[in-house]
């Protein structure tokens, strides 16, 4: 289906419906992320969207090597114009639409999550690494700052200090580093990293999925807003979800 991705689902039978396994693909090249490869993540999220059955969406590299070494280095500097490469990114964001997916993602990371690598773990709700994983946002060592949101996503996740060592220096921590900064919530054996993703999968799957959807939005949504704010939104889409809830026993 996709020149770059595998994209599969699993069935759960659970009330959230079936997990989607989106692997990167291009193991030759460490799953860099080619343009091809943001077309076609981002026509995977269109699928994985208007699939009603689709619940959550479980990321991971191919190969042994890397979950993805970042932006494919072999295109830098290949956009017609500076304009052309700005018009194509507003037309098509990709990471603001995987920041405002509404349904569950986890990373589960192997080997090296560099750059946009990384980043998209950091857009994910959920990060679960294998012992083997190395994380870092090298973009200062080529002169560039992160832009697949790293500057932004990365210290609201671990904290600003933690954040500017890891964007200033550009070197790679371990996974005992990342769960140390917070970077990631689990770190497993290799050989059980599917297995802890596909678990806690499982496990919002399993709870009610209006309650999860709404759940979701109120913390991506709320993160962006002063407290008082956010307890307000909280109320109004508790409120949303109870009348939703109510209107559904009345019909039922
Ligand atoms: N873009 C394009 N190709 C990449 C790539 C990237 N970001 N990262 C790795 N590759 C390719 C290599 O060119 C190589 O291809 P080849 O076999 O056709 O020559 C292949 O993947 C394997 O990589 P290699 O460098 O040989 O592996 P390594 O084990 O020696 O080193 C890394 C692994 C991750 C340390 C190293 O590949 C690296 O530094 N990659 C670039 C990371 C980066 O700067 N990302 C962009 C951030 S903005």
């Amino acid at each position: 289906m996709f020149e770059t991705l595998l994209y599969e689902k699993q069935p759960t039978g659970l009330p959230g419906g079936d997990i989607v396994w989106v692997t990167l693909n291009r193991p030759d090249k460490l799953n860099a992320l080619n343009l091809q490869m943001r077309d076609d993540l981002w026509a995977a999220l269109d699928v994985a969207s208007l699939d009603p059955d689709a619940g959550a969406v479980i990321f991971k590299g191919a190969g042994d090597r890397a979950f993805s070494a970042g932006a494919d280095i072999s295109e830098f500097g290949t956009a017609p114009s500076i304009i052309d490469a700005r018009r194509a990114r507003q037309e098509r964001d990709l990471w603001g639409r995987m920041a405002a997916f509404e349904k569950p993602m986890i990373a589960a990371v192997h080997g090296w999550a560099l750059g946009a690598g990384c980043e998209m773990g950091l857009l994910c709700d959920v990060r679960i690494a294998s012992e083997d994983a190395r994380f870092g946002l090298p973009e200062v060592n080529l002169g560039y700052i992160p832009s697949a949101g790293g500057t932004q996503t990365l210290p609201r996740l671990i904290g600003r200090g933690n954040a500017l060592y890891m964007v200033l220096t550009g070197d790679p921590i371990d996974a005992a580093t990342a769960l140390d900064f917070g970077l990631v919530e689990w770190v497993v054996p290799r050989d059980q990293l599917y297995a802890k993703a596909e678990e806690v999968a499982l496990a919002i799957l399993s709870r009610p999925p209006a309650a999860v959807r709404k759940t979701k939005e109120a913390v991506l949504r709320g993160l962006d807003l002063p407290l008082a704010e956010g307890l307000k939104l909280e109320a109004l889409l508790a409120q949303e979800l109870t009348a939703t809830e109510q209107r559904k026993k009345k019909q039922a």
